[in-house]
């Protein structure tokens, strides 16, 4: 699917007004997205799990004004009314409005909130965006009853990545591809798609126990991030390298190789990082305590032979990841090792989850 088809014609239907409730998880990067072009294209292909207790919820309520004039909004954020998120709603709704033309012919209350705590430096953009767009369809479905249901999730992923990239691959459940991949039929640059290839049972329901290890707001905010890949010395080789990491992810979800998963993830987490500290200006967003947990997986790996490894996003939290038969002891573990490296002993246990879902 082009731009294009995403350009609706016209509307069947009249709405006056309406409510709708989504509920849209967060997503963790396995191959990372750092780098973009214009209109949010990701300059290499990524893919990720999208998680399950991270989440979003927004509803958004909408009536019909007399003028179609400018955009009518109002935010609140668990329960607050939020005046610093109307800037970037403000874009997202002006990027968006070509292919929803009907933005300015209502007036929106959106209300959100989020399941995990308050600047815990968990980003809560791919969940936040991904709950409005999904919230934004449901509208527009309301408006072209005819619409079907793999439209409106291409076209919610399309809308949620000009909100925020990564935001793209939490709509649908399991592993998600974002970018287009040649030996990987169906994946585009405009909107996330379901990893529909073999998965070997080992990563059926994969944990994610993420460790709060600095809840500050971000010291780079992503779109500075991406564009620090502009003239990157390493930026060509890196991008090719995210190509590669995608066709060896391809084998190891057939063959279920942990050690194999394990080479590729962590060696992503610390590109990405690598990227940030080679880039001018240059950006160290790992803690202290974020090497300890680093070290800490080593040695546990070392030890008992399990499959517990790393990935990082930007930001010095770490995201632990192992499969589902070595949850007991590799949370023990955690619980008794690693949760003095955290803010306060905070962590959040978290999986693979099924992706969004409407609550009302
Ligand atoms: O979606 P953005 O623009 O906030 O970028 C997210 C980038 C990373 O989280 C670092 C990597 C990724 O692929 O999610």
């Amino acid at each position: 699917m082009t731009e294009k088809d995403f350009i609706p014609k016209e509307y069947s239907a009249e709405i006056e007004e309406g409510k709708v409730t989504w509920q849209s998880p967060s997503n963790i990067a396995l191959v990372k997205y750092w780098g973009k072009k214009e209109n949010q294209v990701p300059a290499n292909p990524s893919i990720s799990f999208t998680l399950d207790s991270c989440r979003t919820t927004t509803t958004l309520s909408f009536q019909k004004k007399e003028n179609a004039e400018g955009f009518d909004f109002e935010l609140f954020f668990e329960g607050e009314k939020k005046e610093s998120f109307r800037p970037k709603i403000q874009k997202f709704f002006e990027r968006i409005e070509v292919y929803l033309p009907f933005l300015k012919e209502y007036r929106f209350k959106v209300e959100t909130s989020n399941s995990f705590p308050h600047s815990s430096g968990i980003a809560s953009s791919a969940s936040g965006m991904s709950a409005l767009a999904l919230c934004l369809m449901s509208l527009e479905k309301q408006l072209d009853p005819e619409m079907n249901s793999e439209y409106f999730t291409r076209k919610a992923s399309f809308l949620a990545r000009l909100g925020s990239g990564s935001a793209c691959r939490s709509i649908e459940g399991g592993l998600v591809n974002w970018g287009e991949h040649q030996n990987i039929p169906g994946t585009s640059d405009l909107y996330g798609i379901k990893y529909s290839h073999e998965v070997h049972e080992n990563f059926r329901n994969y944990q994610d126990t993420i460790l709060l290890v600095d809840k500050g707001e971000k010291q780079v905010s992503s779109t500075l991030g991406h564009d620090l890949m502009n003239g990157h010395p390493y930026a060509e080789r890196r991008f090719q390298q995210a190509h590669e990491n995608l066709d060896l992810l391809k084998g190891i979800f057939e063959s279920g190789d942990l050690s194999e998963f394990i080479k590729v993830v962590e060696s992503e987490a610390l590109t990405l990082h690598a990227m940030m500290m080679t880039s001018q200006p240059y950006f160290l967003l790992m803690k202290p305590n974020t090497l300890e947990i680093i070290n800490k997986v080593f040695d546990f790996r070392a030890r008992t032979g399990m499959h517990l490894c790393f990935t990082l996003d930007a930001g010095a939290n770490v995201h632990l990841l192992y499969p589902e038969k070595e949850k007991k002891e590799t949370l023990e573990f955690i619980k008794s090792e690693m949760l003095q490296f955290c803010e306060n002993g905070q962590y959040i246990a978290d999986n693979v989850g099924s992706g969004a879902k409407q609550l009302a």
